[in-house]
């Protein structure tokens, strides 16, 4: 997992013709299969050729790095440490063609970070992003000041939900705090979990009617993911569900939900 390797694959020597599109996964409530989406949406938009960063966002419950087996040398903890930078801590991850700076479970909160210092880590991502056609972030669990910047900070917000009330009501809060933080922002919902597409259109929109109604603001459903055992079983095995079972559920609808984010500009 060296840096030239990582160049070899995905990262490109010329200046994009624009900067890099940023996408961040939020959920509130965790345990939702926020981190195991964000992994796997990176995966499917890179396989349809984009090049990605997928960036965990998450110093108390990394597990980007766990999910994907990595022990990177250096990692999101060594940026906030100043022991590297942000692009010394970008690897290739060869399986799914895509980059990642991984997390550090166990060593704090982006949260106790002060202002200033998670603003800097933005610009360095603002320009890292730069080299990339898609930068994902996966936020951690929590609406905590941290999560909210970085939340207001991505081009589109995606808020995992699933139909259990706790997973709503967080999913309804993020929601919230992102129609304060950025006004008019793109914020749009993934309902995971779900035991068919139905169930999980009903879900999304008894969370729609309440935004609607109490926010003013009309999140549209990007899609929904099924309830798939062959999601633990890539967990379990620390692989790519869209490597290890191409045509299973899951897959095909991680996959749709990548090709109506590349297809749609900002959702009106
Ligand atoms: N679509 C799905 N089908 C079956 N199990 C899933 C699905 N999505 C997530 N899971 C399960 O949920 C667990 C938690 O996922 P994770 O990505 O760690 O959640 P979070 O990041 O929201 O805390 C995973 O270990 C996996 O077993
Ligand atoms: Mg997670």
């Amino acid at each position: 997992m060296t840096k030239p390797a990582a160049r070899a694959y995905s990262l490109s020597q010329a200046r994009p013709a624009r900067a890099g599109r940023s996408v961040a996964v939020a959920s509130g409530k965790g345990g939702v299969g926020k981190t195991w989406f964000a992994i796997t949406l990176a995966h499917a938009m890179a396989m349809s050729g984009q090049r990605v960063l997928l960036f965990d966002a998450d110093l108390g419950l990394a597990n980007v790095d766990i999910q994907l087996g990595l022990m990177p040398a250096l990692d999101l903890g060594s940026v906030v440490s100043g022991a590297a930078t942000l692009s010394d801590a970008i690897a290739g991850y060869a399986p799914g063609g895509f980059d990642v700076v991984a997390g550090r479970s166990g060593s704090g909160s982006l949260a106790a970070l002060d202002s200033a210092a998670l603003e800097g880590l933005l610009s360095a991502l603002d320009s890292a992003a730069a080299q990339y056609d898609v930068v994902l972030l996966d936020l951690g669990a929590g609406v905590d000041r941290a999560v909210r910047r970085m939340a207001s900070w991505a081009d589109t917000l995606l808020v995992v939900a699933t139909e259990e009330p706790t997973s709503l009501t967080d999913a309804y809060a993020t929601v919230k705090l992102h129609a304060a933080d950025r006004p008019g922002g793109d914020a749009r919902l993934v309902v995971n979990l779900c035991s068919t597409p139905s169930a999980g259109e009903r879900t999304a929109a008894t969370l729609t009617r309440a935004c609607h109604v109490f926010l003013g603001r009309t999140p549209p459903l990007l899609g929904t993911i099924r309830r798939d055992t062959h999601v633990q079983d890539a967990i379990r095995r620390q692989s790519l569900l869209l490597t290890r079972h191409p045509n299973c559920p899951a897959s095909l609808d991680v996959e749709q939900i990548a090709a109506r984010i590349a297809g749609a500009g900002p959702a009106g």
